[in-house]
């Protein structure tokens, strides 16, 4: 249907038959009808949650063409969550953890009555999770409950406890847990016990609506009332009914209207050891005090707690805690550290919010970079930004080979990596700053954004010799980077269809490699001449990575040895696909239009023939992703900075 011919009413319309047809409404008996056809309706909190995250599909992490991937995982096997992948990037491990959480707790395993606790550092995510799945909840299919109780309770715990056996059998189920003391008081009043007429509805999950989903916001410590967990009584209405009288219960605490979702508890460990023993016994035995004396409440929820790795130490040093700590399943949540993965994140950031500005190619990169920079730890074995590239599965070459690091072997060396550093907010901070600085245009680059970050280094509370580094992470590391990355832009863009010709001297270069590498001839494509290989033209592509003299025999062989590997396995060969290579095409094609791109780009005054070719450049950087407004900025800061004199 087009939407630009729908009606507001016919959408309201359908949308409610839609709705009605969602929801319904019978008797206990009718329901029981109901299960019989499908079992597999009632669900425990854990397994609802898991089977909403399965029902949306899981692949391996090598199921994609990506040879970044391949190059970081293929030595493991890691499965990638449909339900979190469009939102949540380079965090695989961690979710994969939380899901192993799910998938024990819905087969009723020990994790079904522990805590699942996310712990990480700030803006790493943790918040975001738990609304995900919250979120799952809210779009799925709703529930069955007993009408108009308050915990949205299971209808059957409406069967009699000698009955169970036998429906269990008939139903193929197991029931558990008992009625509330609301609704076991209408139960005896208004149905006179007869169970099988008591009204069962669809209720759907709702975070506002409190239903199902509950949250806990760290208590004021001057106030720690636990009627925001297990509910009150209601004072009003004491006078009212006899002591023990469940008319006055009002079950609205986050434990009751978690009942059958998730309960969420917010920096968990600022609240009183007292809460954090309801949430224990919630989860740990299934049941909460009903306020007042009205015994225990029945409860079957996800508990879902987060808070910061300080918090969680602080915690974890008082040994009083130790039967608490015993109760929970930690999962870590880190940085991300992959630099594509967290360019991801911000395109996300920016997609959900007003943020409506132009990005310049490499800006989000560039303050990526500096977040992930921050976030790594140093190590013997290389440089922190070759480390950057390897974590980001690159190769790196040095002296036309392939840097032999295990990327497992960096991360095992560096096992806290991720939990420190420069935060997804700050990097945010930054680019939002960035756009209100610029009052000529609405468009951020990557010169006003590492401009901006580095204003809120040098204003940030920081330890000193943390500053100093950021610092040059920015002013140096980072600067460096960028003025790479632009004069290969630039030059890019001076070469006239770059990818074609890049692509002929590939094969230029296969064919006379190959006819080396073999000892045979080289056909020529237009003559049908058989020649010798061109030694002075190959020599020439090696020379741009400082493969001379004897190294070159070899280099020839590892290359053709490569893409005969790579044809084999059926991968398509461009001058891409061997990095070293690729490299030494790029630096043989831009050396040719080097010289003429400065003098081009940095002249005051050009002649017709550099008019023409400045105007080709602009035009191939404007259809590359730039604005009027940061090709002009970028074109002069690389006159100004790249092309000094
Ligand atoms: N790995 C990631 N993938 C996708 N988005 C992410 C990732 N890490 C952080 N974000 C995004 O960063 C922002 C901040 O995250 P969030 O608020 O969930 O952090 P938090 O861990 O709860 O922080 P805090 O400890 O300060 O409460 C959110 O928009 C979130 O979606
Ligand atoms: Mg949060």
């Amino acid at each position: 249907m087009e939407m630009g011919t729908t009606s507001f009413e016919t959408i309201i319309r359908e949308d409610r038959a839609a709705h009605d047809v969602r929801h319904w409404r019978g008797s206990f008996l009718h329901y029981l009808e109901r299960l019989r056809q499908d079992p597999a309706l009632p669900k425990l909190a854990h397994g609802r949650v898991f089977d909403l995250i399965i029902a949306e599909g899981t692949r391996d992490i090598l199921d994609c063409d990506d040879p970044h991937v391949h190059r970081l995982y293929r030595d493991s096997s890691l499965k990638v969550f449909n339900f979190f992948s469009e939102e949540f990037f380079g965090i695989e491990k961690t979710i994969a953890q939380i899901v192993r959480y799910f998938h024990s707790a819905s087969l009723k395993g020990e994790e079904s009555r522990q805590v699942l606790y996310l712990m990480g550092p700030v803006g790493s995510g943790k918040s975001s999770l738990v609304e995900k799945l919250e979120r799952g909840l809210e779009l799925s299919s709703s529930m069955y409950a007993i009408e108009g109780c308050p915990m949205s309770e299971e209808p059957l715990h409406l069967v009699p406890r000698h009955l169970r056996k036998e429906f269990n059998k008939m139903l193929g189920l197991h029931i558990e847990g008992d009625l509330c003391p609301v609704c076991r008081f209408r139960l005896k009043q208004e149905f006179g016990g007869r169970y099988e007429e008591v009204p069962v509805v669809t209720r759907s999950f709702s975070k506002r609506s409190r239903v199902g989903i509950g949250v806990v916001p760290p208590v004021d410590p001057n106030n720690q009332d636990t009627s925001v967990l297990i509910g009150s009584e209601d004072i009003s209405k004491l006078d009212l009914y006899a002591e023990g009288d469940p008319r006055v219960l009002d079950l609205s605490g986050a434990l009751n209207v978690g009942n059958r979702g998730i309960v969420e508890f917010i920096e968990v460990f600022k609240n009183e050891t007292e809460y954090l023993h309801a949430m224990i016994t919630a989860t740990q035995e299934k049941v909460i005090p009903a306020p007042g004396r009205h015994g225990l409440v029945y409860v079957d929820t996800v508990i879902l707690a987060h808070s910061n790795e300080a918090e969680w130490q602080k915690f974890k040093a008082d040994h009083t805690n130790e039967a608490i700590l015993d109760r929970i399943v930690v999962v870590k949540v880190p940085y991300n550290l992959r630099l594509s993965e967290e360019v991801r994140i911000y395109e996300k950031i920016i997609h959900n919010s007003d943020f409506r500005a132009h990005v310049a190619p490499h800006t989000l990169a560039s303050a990526s970079m500096f977040a992930i920079l921050s976030r790594l730890e140093a190590t013997p074995k290389c440089d922190l930004m070759t480390k950057l590239r390897l974590y980001n599965g690159e190769e790196v070459i040095e002296k036309g080979r392939t840097k032999k690091i295990n990327v497992q072997e960096l991360r095992d060396d560096a096992k806290r990596e991720g939990m420190t550093g420069i935060s997804t907010r700050f990097i945010m901070k930054a680019l939002d700053n960035a756009l209100s600085d610029n009052v000529e245009g609405s468009c951020i680059n990557p010169i006003s954004v590492r401009e901006a970050l580095i204003n809120m280094v040098k204003e940030a509370d920081l330890p000193d010799d943390t500053r100093k580094q950021y610092l040059e992470f920015l002013q140096d590391i980072i600067h460096k980077e960028y003025l790479e990355t632009l004069e290969k832009e630039i030059t890019k863009a001076f070469v006239y269809s770059y990818q074609e010709q890049a692509e002929a001297l590939f094969q230029n270069y296969l064919d006379h490699a190959e006819a080396f590498v073999n000892k045979t001839k080289v056909k020529d494509q237009n003559t049908r001449e058989e020649l010798q290989p061109d030694e002075g033209f190959l020599k020439s592509i090696e020379e741009q990575i400082a493969i001379i003299g004897s190294a070159a025999e070899g280099f020839r062989q590892e290359v053709i040895a490569y893409l005969w590997a790579a044809s084999r396995r059926g991968s398509r060969i461009t001058y891409s696909s061997y990095e070293p290579l690729k490299e030494a095409i790029e630096k043989k094609l831009m050396t040719s239009v080097r010289d003429i791109s400065r003098i081009i780009t940095k002249a005051r005054t050009r002649d017709e023939e550099q008019s023409a070719k400045y105007n080709a450049m602009v035009t191939n950087l404007l259809e590359n992703g730039y604005c009027q407004n940061c090709v002009d900025v970028v074109l002069k800061y690389a006159a100004n900075n790249l092309w000094k004199d």
